[in-house]
């Protein structure tokens, strides 16, 4: 058993995905190559995208008036790239501040496009969809369903009717079935819960395209690349090929419902752990706390470095929290085994009645 990491950064991978890469990188099918070894226009690499897009697609039961778009350069490129690809000259957009990584989103695409700021979080609690003041014309309408950060969590999505949805979803993207027509487009990092760093999977409404301005680079024009089979230039190949592996273990392991089942039992654990302990808190309002990043904090600061140092003793890793926010944080991805919860909570049962002792 273990170590367990509980990184936000870099989710952790099902045994059995690692041992399948392991095979494809020593020797892919039988071909005596590695599966870096493949080109991107080589037929098999193009069955490994065509397999990924077709799992992805099913997963999300996503109807064939959405495009499927393999992309580089991380969440963060298309904070930048969305205005860009989305907003025609003298139009504006909606943006939802619920806390660090929208902000990072609202700072670049202000670079790019006019932006309304439709409501604001207070780092402990989300605005609720209702209190969103959307207005009827923008370009979009956008918002982060999981604060990474601050372990805050959208349960519930608005209908914006004639306004595209477009959400962040980096951190919670295949963690629960959506309501995924109610969205114009959705982006996410797959580092998280699709593998490895590398790869931006962007999916959207057809009718979206062509919007692109003038003088957009051609790997970060939708259109372009949706012509292209994402292709326009060499993409992310080994990203694609380990979010294919998970795409496949998502499916073979009972879809999104199970998923979301797995993610609600883990998250609930730890939570109770943490209310119940009379030592670890957590900020975040009941109602907001995310499945998949658990942020709680010890009583005071030593405390939370002592927990930390003796957690990696442990082989419980990454535990810290955000640089911006401070505390601790437990990242719970897809696939992290319920058996590294088990393994966390004993140990904060232990680490608490060891301070109390040493009080006594
Ligand atoms: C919600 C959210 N959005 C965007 C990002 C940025 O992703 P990337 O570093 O891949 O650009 C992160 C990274 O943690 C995130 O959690």
């Amino acid at each position: 058993m273990g170590p367990f990491s509980f990184a936000a950064s870099a989710s952790v991978l099902p045994r059995e995905v690692r041992a399948q890469l392991a095979q494809d990188v020593a020797d892919w099918q039988g071909s005596g190559s590695s599966a870096l070894e493949l080109p991107f226009n080589d037929p098999a690499f193009g069955d490994i995208m065509a397999a990924a897009e077709y799992d992805l697609r099913v997963l999300l039961d996503l109807p064939s008036f959405y495009q499927v778009l393999f992309l580089q350069g991380g969440a963060s490129a298309q904070f930048g790239l969305l205005p860009l690809n989305l907003v025609r000259r003298g139009e504006h957009c909606d943006y939802v501040d619920s806390g660090y990584w929208s902000r990072r989103a609202i700072e670049a695409a202000s670079s790019n496009c006019s932006v309304e700021v439709i409501a604001t979080g207070d780092g402990a609690r989300l605005p609720p969809p209702s209190s969103w003041r959307r207005s009827s014309n923008a370009a979009y309408c956008h918002f982060t369903s999981n604060e990474t950060a601050e372990g805050l969590q959208f349960h519930e999505f608005p209908e914006l009717g004639g306004v595209p949805l477009v959400a962040d979803m980096t951190a919670d993207f295949l963690t629960r079935p959506l309501p995924v027509e109610r969205f114009g487009l959705i982006y996410a990092s797959a580092q998280k819960n699709l593998g490895a760093a590398g790869l931006t999977i962007v999916v959207l409404r057809r009718e979206l395209l062509g919007r692109a301005r003038p003088g957009i680079p051609a790997p970060f024009d939708y259109a372009r690349q949706a012509r292209a089979l994402s292709k326009v230039n060499t993409p992310p190949t080994f990203a694609i090929l380990v979010a294919a592996r998970m795409l496949r273990w998502l499916r073979d392991n009972g879809g999104l419902a199970a998923c979301m089942i797995r993610n609600k039992r883990k998250s609930e654990r730890l939570y109770a752990a943490i209310d119940g302990s009379g030592f670890f808190y957590c900020p975040v309002a009941l109602a907001n706390r995310s499945s998949v990043n658990v942020c709680f904090r010890a009583p005071t600061e030593e405390l939370e470095e002592s927990f930390l140092k003796a957690a990696e003793a442990e082989g419980l890793l990454h535990l810290r929290g955000h640089p911006r926010i401070g505390g601790l944080r437990a990242s719970l991805y897809n696939a992290m085994p319920e058996e590294g919860v088990d393994a966390l909570t004993s140990f904060m049962v232990d680490f608490t009645s060891a301070y109390r002792r040493r009080r006594a």
